[in-house]
Formats: C-alpha cells, structure tokens, sequence
C-alpha cells in the first residue's frame, strides 16, 4: 500500500518545479506531503533534494495514494499523464490539471466513468515569486475539497474561481497578460532612453513605475480611469502622453490582444 501524501505533482518543469518550491516555501502543504513525479528524473531528482519532497518512480505511483494529484505537464502530454495513472485512481481523489486547453470533458474521457473529481487551473508566471492568480474552474467538485486546493495555491498568488467556459478568456487575460506587461515595460523603458535616460536606470524607472501603478490600483480600490485621471493636469506633461497612446490605439490595441489570446486558446482546445 503506497504511503498517502496530500499533494502529488506531475510534471517538475517551470510551473510545477516553480510551484512545489512556493508551496513547500510557505508551508502550505509540509514538504512530507508533497510527492512528485516527471519523466526527466534527473530534474525531479534535483528538486526533491532541494526541497525535501519525496520523488515517486512513476506517475502512477505518485498518483496513488495522493489527495490532489496535479498534472502540469504540456497540454499534448496530458492524455498519456491520464492514462498512467487512470487504473490506481479512485472516487475520493481529485485529479487536478495546469495544462492550457485541455477541457475537463477531454479529461473525463480518457479516465473513463470511474473518473475522480476533476478539477482545471489556469495559473501564471508570476506564481514564480508568490505574486500569480490563478483561475480554478471545478463544476460539481465538494466545496470542502476546492477550499482545500484553493488554499494550496494561494501559496502563489491570488485565486478566482471561474465557469469552465471562462477559461479562454482567462488564459487571455492573466495567462498571457504578463507578456503583454513585459512588452509595456521593454518600451517605457526605450522610451526613456529615446529621451535621454541611461538604459539601467530607464529599466529600472519603468518596473517600479509598473508595479507601483498596479499596486496603487490594489491597495486604493480606485478605478484606473480615476487614478489616471488625478495625475493628468490640464495643459501638463501627462496628457500630452496620453494623447499620443489614445491616437495610436492603445487601448483596443491591449483589449484585442487579449481577445486574441483567448481566441486562439479556444482554437488550440479543438484542435487537441
Ligand atoms: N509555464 C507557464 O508559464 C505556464 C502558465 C500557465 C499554465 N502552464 C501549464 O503548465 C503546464 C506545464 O508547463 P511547463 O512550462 O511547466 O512545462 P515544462 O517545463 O516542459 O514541464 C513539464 C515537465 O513534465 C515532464 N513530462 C513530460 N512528459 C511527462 C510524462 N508523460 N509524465 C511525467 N512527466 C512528464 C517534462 O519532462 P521532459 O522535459 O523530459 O519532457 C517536464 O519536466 C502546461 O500544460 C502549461 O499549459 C504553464
């Protein structure tokens, strides 16, 4: 009988790697809870070392006797993940996936009608350092077993709960929305080389200015538009800018991103 373990995790890459170290970190599950399992054993080796975890032969042992198993390998993956480990899994567990796309429908297929509770999340990158949202969609799931998994992943960052239709728009929004911050910061900061400013101190004038803003907008609860509106001084320097990202489209330019981001989210869902 395999040892009972709160969390199984398969697939030790960024996120799940990532995850595990944040979760462990911050004592949401005790690293002797944590079991982990990843076809690259040497990685799943290293990360059990570096964090006290217990590292499984296989998914299917990892999966056994685990409360939440966690499959945060790559969406085309995830099928043969399922199949490892369908013949050990039993009513009381709760299989839980990280991959973008793959519907729960997809998920229940390949586990067949003695299939656990299934449950998606769709985090994000900043889970890295503590500061992701993560969207969890698990229609019919017991609400004592999602408060315990919400719990866990509140070890890196924030957590909604959202219908399964919703999230495509997620992964357009907060799955793909920290490229577009990247990108808005790479050009603050080309525009203040453009004006004069040296390039350490122009990056470092526009991460702070970008997480100081998002902050502001957190711990005020102010509409954007307000806090905007409050710096923007009649005849000043800031209109002026503002001016110009108005005449090239700004805004739609970030709304359709993210449009198009869910979109294709949508598309590659089909297409699996
Ligand atoms: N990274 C992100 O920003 C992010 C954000 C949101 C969601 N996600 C989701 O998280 C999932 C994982 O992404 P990732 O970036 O962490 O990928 P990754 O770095 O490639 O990690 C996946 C890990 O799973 C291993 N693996 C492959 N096949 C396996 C199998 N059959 N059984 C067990 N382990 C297996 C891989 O080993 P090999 O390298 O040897 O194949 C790799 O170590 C994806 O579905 C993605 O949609 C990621």
């Amino acid at each position: 009988m395999a040892e009972a373990h709160t969390l199984a995790v398969i697939g030790a890459g960024n996120m799940g790697g990532a995850f595990v170290r944040r979760v462990v970190r911050v004592g949401a599950v005790a690293a002797a809870q944590i079991v982990i399992a990843d076809a690259d054993s040497a990685r799943a080796k290293a990360l059990a070392d570096e964090t006290g975890v217990r590292l499984a032969k296989d998914n299917a042992e990892a999966a056994t006797a685990a409360e939440y198993i966690l499959v945060v390998v790559k969406p085309g993956v995830v099928p043969s993940v399922l199949k490892d480990i369908a013949s050990v899994l039993r009513a009381e567990q709760t299989v839980v996936s990280f991959a973008a796309g793959v519907t729960l429908g997809k998920m229940r297929g390949a586990l067949g009608e003695l299939a656990p509770a299934l449950v998606r999340v769709m985090p994000n990158t900043p889970a890295l350092v503590g500061e992701g949202i993560s969207a969890v969609a698990a229609p019919g799931v017991a609400r004592e077993r999602v408060t315990k998994l919400v719990g866990v992943l509140e070890a890196a960052g924030q957590v909604v709960e959202v219908e399964e239709k919703l999230m495509d728009a997620v992964t357009g929004l907060s799955g793909s929305g920290p490229a577009f911050v990247f990108v808005l910061i790479e050009a603050l900061a080309d525009g203040g080389v453009a004006a004069g400013l040296p390039r350490p101190i122009a990056h470092q004038l526009a991460v702070q200015t970008v997480a100081g803003a998002a902050k502001l907008v957190q711990e005020t609860g102010q509409h954007p538009g307000a806090l905007k509106d409050a710096v923007a001084s009649p005849g000043g320097t800031t209109i002026a800018g503002l001016a110009e990202l108005e005449r090239g489209g700004f805004r739609g330019l970030v709304a359709t991103a993210v449009r198009a981001s869910a979109a294709r989210a949508r598309e590659l869902s089909r297409e699996e």
